[in-house]
Order: structure tokens, then C-alpha cells, then sequence
């Protein structure tokens, strides 16, 4: 038997459910029961009655699956997948810019560790994030690690006073005007479509700003036929599932996550034969992380 065949076989018999983010490498989005963005796959993790979620993504994903249901058992395929701008946000300087600015409320994008969000009022998405903003009444906010989605809200709310972290993506920060430039003038008629965590100056060359999911949205409904697209790669998948007849260009192998391409379909093989790499968190801190993620859906 093949190892997709091993693979379905086992999910049938461990009543589990396969989880992949777009990013995730082609082979592992195929063999999933659901491929979203951040906020959908939240979404069907707390809602789905398997007790059992193989999540294909980085670290926070899954943690974020386990937060919000403590009494699914939830699995990360690759240990070794983590979020490098979750990372850059800690407790201990999170505390004390909180001292810093009592009035604000604490806002986190959802990349960002289990300890950092039990320290914060709401969690966002890139595509919850400015219907959530739209919700909260306060002036003054912090928001966290990334500055360039944290610049992209603050752009749809003047009136709002933004603290950013100084956090970033490094792979969206890869993207440079220049080679996007390059693209254009090779493609004159594609739309450019670009995710929020890119630096100002490339969002400033888009046609569509947007989520993974939204993007994807977006060019099924575009009456384009080409589009540049300047997200992770992992994307361009579902791109071409949906309009087999429309072109998409990146910007060479610049914008690849390696963290988001260290699932295998042999982890994943592993992981439900041997219940391994399950995500356990500390339940004091789970329950705070908790109302930071229940606000989110709340609030959306
Ligand atoms: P979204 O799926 O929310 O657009 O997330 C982007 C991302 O960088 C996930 O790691
Ligand atoms: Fe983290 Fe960026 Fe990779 Fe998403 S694409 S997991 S934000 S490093």
C-alpha cells in the first residue's frame, strides 16, 4: 500500500481529522480534510467533532487549535515547524510596554506564542483582523509582532493611537520593490496580489491586499486572467485547483516558509501511527491564551 493510502487508512481508524494551512507543501494540502488560513482552520479545529487534529502548519497554529479545544488531542506532524516572527515577541518585554501604556489594549495576531497571548486582550487574523478593530472601542493600542500587518491596520484607523512591536515575517520581508518591478514589466496585464505582511512598500504596489484565503478568493473572482501574488508559495496550489485556466507568478523561490515546508507526508504517517508530537500546554496559561482566542471569534 502507498503512504497516502497508510495515511487515509489510519485517519479512518483514529477518528482523525487533517488540518493543512495553504503554505503547506502541495502533497500534504491534497491528502488534508480541510486547507484554509489561519482564522478558517481555527474555525473548523474548535468546531469539528474528531477528537483527534493532525495540524500541517508551524507551531502557534496548532497550539491555537489546542487552546481553544483542550480536550481534542492535537498533533503537530514536524516538532521543528515554528514561527521565527512568533519568536520575536516575549513576555517579559510585552509586560513591560503594557506598564508603559496601562490604557492600551493588548492586541496580538495570531503568530504568536501560547505565553505571549495569555498577556493579551484579543487575538486577530490577517483576515479578521479590521472587522475585529472596527469592534474595540479603545484609543490606544499595542499591537503584536508584526509591524507591517500592525501598520496596515493603523492605516484603516487613524483616529487610533498604535504601539507596534518590531516583529516581522521573514519571509514577506523577502519581496523586494525592484524584483517586484521586474515582474510587472514582464507582465504588464497581472493584477498584484500581496499579503499584509509585506514591508509598506510593496503593499503600496498592490492591486488586492489580503489574507492567504482572500487572495485565493480573489483571484476566482478577478476578471484577470494573470496575477502576481506575493505570499508564501504554498498558495499558488489552490490558485491553479480553482482557475486551471489563469497564470500566477512568484517572485522565484524568495517567498518559500521553510518552516511551513517541513511537514512530510512521512511525519504525518508517523504522528498517527505512533500518537506522537501531541501539543500539551500549561492549563493556567492555556486559559488565559483562551479568552484572548475566544475574543477573537467574539469580536469577528
Ligand atoms: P493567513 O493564513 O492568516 O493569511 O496567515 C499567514 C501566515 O503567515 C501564516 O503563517
Ligand atoms: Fe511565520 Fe512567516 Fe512562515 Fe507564516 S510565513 S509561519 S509568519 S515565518
Amino acid at each position: 500500500m502507498n503512504l497516502v493510502d497508510e495515511i487515509k487508512n489510519l485517519k479512518k481508524e483514529k477518528n482523525a481529522l487533517i488540518l493543512a494551512h495553504y503554505y503547506q507543501r502541495d502533497e500534504v494540502q491534497d491528502i488534508a480534510d480541510y486547507v484554509g488560513d489561519s482564522y478558517y482552520l481555527s474555525k473548523i479545529a474548535m468546531n469539528s467533532p474528531e477528537q483527534n487534529i493532525v495540524f500541517c502548519g508551524v507551531k502557534f497554529m496548532a497550539e491555537s487549535a489546542k487552546i481553544l479545544s483542550p480536550n481534542k488531542k492535537v498533533y503537530l506532524p514536524n516538532s521543528d515547524a515554528g514561527c521565527p516572527m512568533a519568536d520575536m515577541a516575549d513576555v517579559q518585554s510585552l509586560a513591560k510596554l503594557k506598564d508603559k501604556h496601562p490604557n492600551a489594549l493588548v492586541v496580538s495576531y495570531i503568530n504568536s506564542n501560547t505565553d505571549v497571548k495569555a498577556l493579551c486582550d484579543v487575538c486577530v487574523t490577517s483576515s479578521s483582523a479590521l472587522n475585529i478593530m472596527k469592534n474595540i472601542p479603545n484609543e490606544e493600542i499595542i499591537f503584536l509582532p508584526d509591524k507591517n500587518l500592525g501598520e496596515y491596520i493603523a492605516e484603516h484607523f487613524p483616529n487610533k493611537k498604535f504601539y507596534l512591536w518590531d516583529g516581522y515575517c521573514i519571509t514577506h520581508k523577502k519581496v523586494k520593490k525592484e524584483t517586484v518591478q521586474a515582474l510587472k514589466d514582464l507582465r504588464p496585464l497581472a493584477e498584484v496580489l500581496v499579503h499584509p505582511e509585506c514591508e509598506k512598500e510593496i503593499r503600496d504596489m498592490a492591486d488586492f491586499l489580503g489574507s492567504t484565503g482572500e487572495i485565493i478568493d480573489y483571484s476566482v473572482r478577478s476578471p484577470k486572467d494573470e496575477f502576481i501574488v506575493l505570499t508564501e508559495s504554498g498558495v499558488i496550489h489552490e490558485m491553479k485547483k480553482r482557475s486551471p485556466h489563469k497564470k500566477f507568478y512568484v517572485p522565484g523561490t524568495t517567498m518559500t516558509c521553510i518552516n511551513m515546508k517541513k511537514t512530510t507526508l512521512e511525519d504525518i504517517y508517523i504522528t498517527l501511527k505512533e500518537e506522537t508530537n501531541e501539543i500539551t500546554l500549561d492549563e493556567d496559561v492555556r486559559m488565559k491564551a483562551y479568552t484572548a482566542l475566544e475574543n477573537m471569534h467574539l469580536l469577528s
